[in-house]
């Protein structure tokens, strides 16, 4: 009896001692407020049974530390009510995860939670964001905002503050203006960006090049689009998901070599021209390739199995010819590597259509009766780059017409084999250099007079 008493003793007495020491540490009083506050505009006393007369610290899904409020777990309740001013209270708090569940109205400033490192309030029916609602969240590493009906808001500057952020998440957010450049410079380890479904416009920032980030989203803008050329993403070299589909980028493709985990590249349905280049179908790490309804041109890649799984129409595109693998005419190679110093326009790749440049179709070229490219008049079409050295392999050139473009860099001194041309005009551009010695018999407009800036 004696004994067992003893031992029930020295059972309890770890237990009652450590009660003791949970009741010690009282709530605070401002998180328990706090906590009343959010239970009534959240009608949690029903939802979640968070009773008025117990211990905020007691609720489920409640986590406390030393009588403060450190995490809010309430994902995927059912709860439907609203955030409550007071929020901004629970100054202790790492975690607030309120996804899933049909929360409105306006978000309240979290200004000044600096212990704040995960925020989960996605799929919710919030309908606004205030600017300063990031101010001062200086743990904060991941955010999910995803499908809220917000007004439509910007990615506000607070958000830098968030030095150490990771993963940051807004798909279908209502998210206007641009992509800000801060988030290549301000979160030296961001992980994921999802901006998808939003209506943002203008570029990939240039100083995304050198990033670690592994995950981007910018698909389906809506409304309005992102455009521009993507050559910074060969410098993305962390890159294992690129998700630009239903943009309206252009320009060619970069090169891919650099990027060797990328595994899930998404770029149908934007205005991509230029070749697929063999740094994309020899890329080892890429699973899943997207590619349909660009402009893409030259031919039509061949990619191995293990891209299990590819979207690439080569109907929707502009590829010399329809099926894998087959080389282009050679003079579709010329007229290719031409288009390639001036950044593959997109009025030629829409123009050049199929494998014969000769059909009389194809903007700017004009030939012979023998299939022989005699004339190319680039005139006023807005150039830019320079002009190619590959010209030099027309042999039977007669005219070349550049000028009023806005092309840069020399005349390329091949030019002066071309023993057919009677007229080169590339006036009105802004070359530089010395003009090549081109034999005195042949004359170069305008007016006999070769003008460059
Ligand atoms: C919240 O904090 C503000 C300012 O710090 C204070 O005035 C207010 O009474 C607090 N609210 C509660 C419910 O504790
Ligand atoms: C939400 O909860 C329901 C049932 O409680 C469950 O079936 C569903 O998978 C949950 N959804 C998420 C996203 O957790
Ligand atoms: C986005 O915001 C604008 C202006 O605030 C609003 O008119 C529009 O309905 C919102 N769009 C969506 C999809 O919520
Ligand atoms: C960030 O996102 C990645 C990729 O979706 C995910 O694997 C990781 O768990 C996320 N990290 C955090 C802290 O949520
Ligand atoms: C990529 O990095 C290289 C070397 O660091 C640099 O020369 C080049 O300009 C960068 N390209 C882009 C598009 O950022
Ligand atoms: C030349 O560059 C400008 C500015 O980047 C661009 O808007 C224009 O489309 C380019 N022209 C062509 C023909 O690509
Ligand atoms: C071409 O250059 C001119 C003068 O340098 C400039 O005003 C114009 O905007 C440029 N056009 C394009 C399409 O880049």
């Amino acid at each position: 009896m004696e004994t067992s008493r003893h031992l029930l003793f020295f059972f309890f007495l770890p237990a009652v001692l450590a009660l003791a020491l949970i009741a010690d540490a009282e709530t605070n009083a401002g998180d328990a407020a706090a906590m009343r506050a959010l239970s009534r505009s959240l009608g949690a006393d029903r939802t979640l049974g968070w009773s008025p007369n117990s211990d905020p610290c007691d609720w489920r899904h409640v986590t406390c530390v030393d009588g403060r409020v450190t995490a809010i777990q309430i994902g995927n309740q059912s709860i439907v009510g609203t955030l409550p001013p007071e929020l901004p209270n629970l100054t202790a708090l790492t975690r607030l995860e309120l996804q899933s569940n049909g929360i409105f109205g306006e978000l309240p400033s979290l200004a000044g939670l600096s212990s704040l490192q995960t925020l989960f309030l996605h799929d919710n029916d919030f309908d606004f964001i205030p600017s300063g609602f990031f101010s001062g969240l200086t743990s904060l590493t991941t955010v999910y905002l995803d499908n809220n009906p917000f007004q439509s808001w910007e990615i506000p500057e607070s958000l830098r503050d968030a030095g150490g952020l990771v993963n940051f998440s807004a798909n279908s957010a209502n998210v206007t203006g641009s992509v800000p450049n801060f988030f290549a410079t301000a979160f030296p380890s961001l992980n994921l960006l999802a901006l998808a479904f939003n209506s943002l416009t203008g570029q990939i920032p240039a100083s995304f090049a050198g990033t670690g980030i592994r995950s981007l989203w910018l698909n389906n803008q809506m409304g309005s689009s992102l455009s521009g050329g993507i050559a910074v993403v060969q410098n993305m070299t962390g890159l294992e998901e690129l998700w630009l589909h239903s943009n309206s980028f252009n320009g060619p493709l970069p090169d891919f070599s650099g990027l060797t985990k990328l595994r899930d590249l998404q770029l149908r349905d934007n205005q991509f021209t230029g070749p697929v280049p063999s740094s994309l179908t020899s890329l080892k790490s890429l699973a899943k390739l997207t590619l349909t309804n660009n402009l893409l041109q030259g031919p039509v890649p061949v990619f191995p199995v293990s891209v299990k799984d590819l979207d690439l129409d080569p109907k929707s595109e502009s590829f010399c010819l329809q099926k894998p693998g087959i080389p282009c005419d050679p003079r579709v190679d010329v007229l290719l590597s031409i288009a390639s110093s001036f950044g593959y326009p997109l009025r030629f790749s829409d123009n050049w259509k199929g494998n014969d440049p000769c059909n009389g179709g194809w903007l700017g070229i004009t030939c012979d009766n023998d299939g022989k490219i005699t004339v190319i008049n680039f005139q006023k079409m807005g150039l830019n780059g320079s002009i190619s050295q590959e010209f030099a392999r027309l042999t039977s050139l007669q005219m070349l017409l550049l000028s009023n473009n806005n092309l840069t860099g020399t005349i390329p001194s091949a030019l002066t084999t071309l023993s057919s041309l009677k007229e080169l005009d590339v006036s009105d551009n802004s070359l530089s250099g010395k003009v090549p010695s081109f034999a005195k018999e042949r004359y170069f407009e305008n007016a006999g007079e070769l003008r460059y800036r």
